[in-house]
């Protein structure tokens, strides 16, 4: 356990775990003092994906760039400096995350401030929380959690702004990948998320019956590569049947419309199901890149309601990966004396490897 004073209340949130450079400045987890991201969409974008090499490097060029602009902001605005470091420890991609550690450490190491290592995932939850909070609003517990991003679809019990379990997880592809990989499989561009829901606002979803995956018994899991593949047949059987050998924008804003309900419909069953065995939970936090997509917003409000708890979602602004939540996270764990040590591996590992599915037990417990 590290020793972080507590009068600590400003925190620096370093993100560098995937394709977003991102520096932030948060008061007590809720105040957002200073916030920028870079993102690295144009870096990839001509390879239809993240390339993990030029990512790693793309965020080492970025780092001390942003540094300095959150500094000089900060300085101007006469803002005191931070107490403590948060900085994403994973999961994400090594050379990514290798970069924003280094730097946090460098950072630490320098200005003699305690580094406090957070798991990405579970941070995303914290866009949520620091929007609530900074409304006046304290979250409230037991709460079903679901994360829907690029490299991940769980679902957790949280407990609190700190402890997380795991009780579900996909079995193959995370959603917001499988939106990546259908969007180009469309020909539309990346990230593919927000150009499927655009394309199927217009388009009608019953066209083209997708398979209901993971349908039938009790099982919380979700699985996403059965219905990417059922969407590969479908295209290539549409451009095969047609004269130019393209998809028309007719045929591309049915087979969207047709994947993303199937896509959530398949979220909105397994949520149904753990809201259905855990009666005690009065809130459902869904966060995450996919979250920003309001089809998906409606759809679990619509459910939340049916269970008389209430649905919670970051501002959009917050959904995809930004150093806030880190921030927000860290100041967190630093108040509940909960910081592990980076050398003790993160919380979420810990939490995967003790994979809970017996929810009888968490009901038990309230
Ligand atoms: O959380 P995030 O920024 O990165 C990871 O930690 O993975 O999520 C990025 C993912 C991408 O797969 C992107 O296509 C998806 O979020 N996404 C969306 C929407 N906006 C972003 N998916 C569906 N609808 C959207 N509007
Ligand atoms: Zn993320």
């Amino acid at each position: 356990m590290m020793e972080v004073p507590v009068s600590s209340k400003l925190v620096l949130g370093i993100e560098s775990s995937c394709d977003e450079t991102a520096l932030a400045v948060v008061d007590s987890g809720k105040r957002i003092l200073a916030s920028c991201v870079a993102s690295q969409t144009r870096v990839h974008q001509q390879f239809g994906g993240v390339v993990p090499e030029l990512a790693a490097r793309d965020h080492l060029s970025q780092l001390s760039q942003l540094y300095k602009i959150l500094s000089k902001e900060l300085t101007e605005s006469g803002t005191a400096k931070w107490q403590a470091i948060a900085v994403t420890m994973g999961p994400g991609l090594f050379g990514s995350l290798l970069v924003g550690v280094q730097f946090a450490r460098g950072l630490s190491f320098a200005s003699g401030k305690p580094l406090i290592p957070v798991d990405h995932v579970l941070a995303h939850f914290h866009g949520i929380f620091v929007g609530m909070r900074s409304g006046g609003h304290e979250p409230v517990f037991p709460a079903l959690g679901c994360i829907l991003s690029g490299g991940h679809t769980h679902l957790f019990y949280l407990h609190s702004t700190v402890e997380m379990e795991l009780i579900a997880h996909t079995i193959d592809d995370a959603c917001g990948e499988c939106f990546d990989k259908v969007a180009k499989m469309l020909g539309l561009g990346y990230p593919g998320g927000p150009q499927i829901e655009k394309r199927a606002a217009e388009g009608d979803p019953n066209r083209y019956p997708m398979p209901q995956v993971m349908r039938r018994g009790r099982n919380l899991d979700l699985s996403y590569s059965g219905l990417k593949t059922h969407v590969y047949h479908l295209a290539n059987r549409l451009m095969q049947q047609s004269n130019d050998g393209k998809l028309s924008d007719e045929e591309i804003a049915d087979v969207a419309a047709g994947f993303q309900q199937e896509a959530f419909g398949q979220v909105a069953r397994k949520c149904k199901l753990a809201l259905d065995a855990l009666p005690q939970v009065n809130a459902i936090y869904v966060a995450g890149g996919v979250a920003c997509n309001g089809v998906l917003r409606q759809r679990i409000s619509e459910l939340a309601a049916q269970h008389s708890c209430q649905s919670y979602f970051p501002d959009p602004s917050l959904c995809t990966d930004n150093a806030v939540m880190i921030a927000s996270m860290g100041y967190d764990l630093m108040a509940s004396g909960k910081i592990l040590s980076p050398t003790r591996g993160s919380p979420y590992t810990k939490l995967l490897s003790e994979k809970i599915s017996d929810l009888s037990r968490l009901t038990a417990e309230t």
